[in-house]
């Protein structure tokens, strides 16, 4: 999320919602992800939260009115909304969404986000009924229609005990979504990128399973990339601790069988595919239907093979969609790579060095190649995995 944030500069508008106390660990983040945050509260917001928090937190002075003692100087709200890289209004009441999309500007903050050059981010928190009503639901429509951005709400039991839409997203969705819109490089838009990631779970029988140490962090940062850059995602994910971004549509699977159903599932619509699950290339193949008894006879469970869900990709691709592959070596790293990309005729593939103290496997960084189909060949020493999904894109759009 780093490389998303740093040395950029968020305008975070805080209204009168009840969820006014997650604007403090949104600060927070943004800043520990090297952002330069700057608050302005609503005169609702500064009833339920006071403004010496949030200015702690991100220490800049929190605007609260439009003639106090900052109108004379940089912090006035036709500088703030030029200089922005974002505008989030977190949370966001139903009355600012409504000034919002009629053009009001009668305090500091509906004023700025009239004058506002940088994308404009909403996460609207509140009532469900207040978030269902026809005049609310007019003004996201037209707000969306003019381009402004927005970021949940979520369902769920809300702050007055009723249940259903209306509730603030959570943060790490928040910090995603401005992440998004912070990204300006946008060349994979109007593209969908498929991506499997995590790992396989084999039954064994109904209560083990053969499994591997995939985290899923790999194809975790290649959706967040894609998507910041503009693309539609959608992820097949085996069981993986690492949460997936928000807006990805995902299709949780467990083994490598269901893992190749839900790609084909999806390939048709899909121009970039790329293969970063740690496919199972064994199952067993008669799993026991109940558990199996402890014995002190040796256990022999016979194994067959997967399918090779990324040769297959390659093998039937349309000329216009792109396959990247992923390969998890412990020696030969790079020939190996090689030989699987010529082999399953890859446009590309992503190597890694397992094994050792700098396995990539279940980290945040490691050893990387990325090898293309023309020849091409480039390493990347430790690199995080953040950072090497924006070199795959790159390298994949020339850029
Ligand atoms: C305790 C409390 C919680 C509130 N929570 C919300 C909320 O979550 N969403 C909302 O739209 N309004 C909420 N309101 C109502 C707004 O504060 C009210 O509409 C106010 O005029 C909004 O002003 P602002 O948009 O300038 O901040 C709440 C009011 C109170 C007293």
């Amino acid at each position: 999320m780093k490389r998303f944030f740093t040395d950029k500069t968020v305008l975070l508008g805080v209204t009168g919602s009840v969820a006014v106390y997650k604007a403090c660990e949104l600060v927070s983040r943004m800043r520990e992800f090297g952002a330069r945050v700057h608050c302005a509260l609503t005169a609702s917001a500064c009833e339920l939260i006071r403004p010496a928090t949030l200015e702690a937190l991100s220490g800049n002075p929190v605007i609260t009115e439009m003639f106090g003692p900052h109108v004379s100087h940089t912090i006035s709200h036709i500088a703030m909304a030029r200089d922005a890289d974002l505008i989030l209004v977190a949370p966001a009441t139903a009355n600012i969404l409504a000034k919002a999309a009629h053009g009001i500007g009668d305090d500091w903050l509906s004023t700025a986000l009239l004058a506002a050059r940088s994308p404009v981010l909403f996460a609207p928190a509140m009532n469900t009924h207040m978030y269902t009503h026809p005049a609310t639901q007019a003004n996201i429509a037209s707000l969306k229609e003019r381009g402004n951005l927005f970021v949940g709400p979520a369902p769920g039991r809300l702050a007055c005990g009723e249940e259903g839409p209306g509730r603030l997203d959570e943060v790490p969705h928040i910090l995603e979504a401005a992440a998004q819109a912070l990204y300006t490089k946008k060349d994979l838009v109007g593209l969908h990128v498929l991506i499997t990631s995590g790992a396989n779970f084999e039954a064994i029988d109904s209560a083990r399973y053969i499994g591997n140490r995939s985290s899923g962090k790999m194809g975790a940062a290649l959706a967040l990339e894609a998507l910041c850059r503009g693309a539609s995602v959608s992820v097949v994910s085996g069981p993986a601790g690492h949460p997936l971004p928000a807006a990805a549509e995902v299709v949780q699977v467990q083994t490598a069988l269901e893992m190749h159903e839900a790609v084909f599932d999806q390939l048709e619509r899909c121009d970039i595919f790329i293969g970063a699950a740690a496919v199972a290339d064994y199952r067993v193949e008669t799993p026991s239907a109940g558990k199996i008894k402890r014995s002190e006879e040796a256990l022999v469970l016979r194994l067959v093979p997967n399918p090779d869900i990324i040769a297959e990709v390659a093998a039937g691709k349309d000329p216009g969609q792109r396959i990247i592959g992923f390969a998890a070596e412990t020696e030969e790293v790079k020939e190996r790579a090689r030989e699987k990309l010529q082999r399953k005729k890859l446009d590309m593939i992503v190597a890694n060095q397992i094994g050792g103290k700098s396995c990539a496997i279940g980290n945040d960084r490691g050893d990387a190649w990325i090898l293309t189909a023309a020849g091409q060949s480039e390493a990347f020493p430790q690199v995080k995995k953040t950072t090497l999904a924006k070199y795959v894109f790159d390298r994949l759009m020339g850029s």
